[in-house]
């Protein structure tokens, strides 16, 4: 049911930086499992492209070996014939070899897509030398990766850079969060439901809080990770998304714009964060596992690993429903979900003793994926009428049978997706912008104020003071557990 696949085009897929960490890790291996899942077709290519020089024989075994690491169980009986559709060109960005070999390998009335997987600074040369060598035709399609900048001014740059070449209708701006299967079921859930469309407002709904804890540190990637932080590497990015999706109005359809035009819009209605709705923090050391300071390699950090945030959408539909954002690393658990906690009963028929119930609706985004809705019952038994709050519980994978375990990864779908020519699920330049125009202050607010991350320990739910930041609303996050 879930894994019907839909063929593309024919294409030529060439991945700038294909030698790189998210090559290896990601890029490859996903274009794989769509090809053993018959939806890439015999006659497309796929072109690495780096400074390394090697051969195709040489590439096809750096991604044989790259997909023995990392393609997991999926696999097909035909690697060779996959392989086979593999190839390479040695060419640095910054110079001039190497691209017309590329430009004179690529096929004619197909699918043209350039994925630069390398850092934001290369982002122009390489859209530059694309139209120098006649590669940047009106059907090319160019994919870019997160960090798209790291505030607004160098968003903005970065646009400026890509729109002398391309048209917006051409780039592929990846959030990679939009491309998990439960993410799009966000729209899905809101969208294709009667249920909860009249009661999504802030007259049904007391607040809610979105939560994505990580148990891994920053191990590896200190050096990026101690120039961005938190607020730049997951909120200004994936949970903002998140935050649009459950917040936005209902687009006319789903399509590229009218989604992305209500997304916009939501980010756009986004108070100024006060610098008492902020609470950061930092891992420390456990055990023989390094703290986030010598992860880093800074001894006087004041990067945050941990944000948790009050934020305010001040439009019609959310005036007066706050919405808590949390993330982090070295937490309990490995767990993203959304609570949608709906406000309590106008008037209790059951009396005080009856206690405080609310109904609640969990979306939970990974692991187990599925949807809960607490519910309050009767208490089973004699003895008056207690009430008592139970799960109304359903995971994907027990709904959907043996299926749900064949949707594809994040990567999958949204590589396909460019090639399809569908844009939904990527980031608009404006929308970029609009998010970092809002992040900006809040991350200049602590700079300016001089504030430090607090300390907290690996296993925990982040700082104490970001569980105060619900009490002193009368609201408690809830639980981080697998
Ligand atoms: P790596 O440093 O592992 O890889 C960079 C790639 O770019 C290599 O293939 C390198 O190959 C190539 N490269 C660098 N300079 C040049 C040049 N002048 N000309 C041609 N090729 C060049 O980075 P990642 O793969 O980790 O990341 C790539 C991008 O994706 C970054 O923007 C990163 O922020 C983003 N990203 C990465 C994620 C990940 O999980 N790794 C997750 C999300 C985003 P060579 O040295 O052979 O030239
Ligand atoms: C990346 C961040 O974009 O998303 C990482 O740079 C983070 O720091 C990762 O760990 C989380 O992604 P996922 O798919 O594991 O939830």
């Amino acid at each position: 049911m879930v894994s019907r696949v839909i063929p593309v085009d024919p294409f030529d897929l060439v991945v700038i930086g294909g030698t790189g960490d998210l090559a290896r890790r990601k890029i490859l291996p996903a274009l794989y499992r769509r090809f053993c899942a018959g939806q890439v077709p015999d006659d497309a290519q796929i072109i690495g492209a780096a400074r390394t020089a090697m051969d195709d024989a040489g590439y096809r075994d750096f991604v044989g070996a790259a997909l023995d690491e990392f393609a997991g169980a999926a696999g097909c009986e035909d690697r060779a014939r996959f392989l086979s559709i593999i190839g390479y060109v040695t060419l640095d960005v910054l110079g001039d070899a190497g691209w017309t070999e590329l430009a004179g390998r690529l096929g004619q009335d197909r699918v043209q897509a350039f994925y630069f997987s390398v850092g934001p600074s290369l982002f122009g040369p390489i859209a530059e030398r694309l139209q120098t060598y006649g590669m940047a035709g009106p059907d090319t399609r160019i994919v870019v990766e997160k960090p798209f900048g790291r505030d607004l001014t160098s968003a903005r740059a970065l646009n400026t850079d890509l729109a002398r070449h391309f048209d917006e209708g051409q780039i592929y701006r990846i959030d990679h969060y939009l491309g998990k299967e439960t993410v799009q079921n966000l729209m899905a859930i809101r969208f294709g439901n009667m249920l909860f469309e009249p009661l999504w407002n802030s007259q049904y709904v007391d607040h809610i809080q979105i939560t994505v804890a990580e148990t891994v540190g920053v191990e590896g990637r200190g050096e990026y990770y101690e120039r961005a932080g938190a607020m730049r590497d997951m909120v200004q990015n994936h949970l903002m998304q998140l935050l649009c999706l459950i917040a936005m109005e209902p687009p006319s359809k789903f399509d590229p714009d009218a989604v992305r035009d209500e997304k916009l819009k939501v980010i756009r209605a986004l108070d100024p964060i006060a610098p008492e709705d902020v609470v950061r923090g930092q891992y420390l050391a456990d055990g023989d596992r390094p703290g986030f300071r010598e992860h880093v390699g800074n001894a006087e950090s004041t990067t945050e690993s941990f944000i948790a945030l009050k934020v305010r959408i001040s439009n019609w539909r959310w005036a007066g429903t706050p919405i808590y954002l949390r993330t982090g690393k070295r937490l309990r658990a490995r767990t993203s979900e959304i609570d949608v906690v709906f406000k309590d009963t106008p008037h209790s028929i059951f009396g005080p003793e009856a206690g405080r119930h609310r109904n609640i609706l969990t979306i939970r985004l990974q692991p187990n994926e599925g949807i809960d809705l607490g519910v309050t019952i009767k208490e089973p038994g004699p003895g008056g009428m207690r009430l008592v709050d139970v799960p109304l519980d359903m995971t994907f994978a027990q709904a959907l049978g043996p299926d749900a375990k064949d949707v594809p990864d994040a990567y999958e779908r949204l590589i396909m997706d460019v090639v399809r020519g569908n844009q939904t699920l990527f980031m608009r330049g404006d929308e970029v912008e609009a998010a970092w125009a809002w992040t900006d202050p809040v991350i200049a607010g602590w700079e300016e104020a001089g504030t430090a991350p607090i300390p907290y320990d690996t296993g925990s739910a982040g700082p104490e003071e970001s569980l105060a930041l619900m009490h002193r609303d009368g609201r408690r996050w809830r639980e981080i557990r697998a």
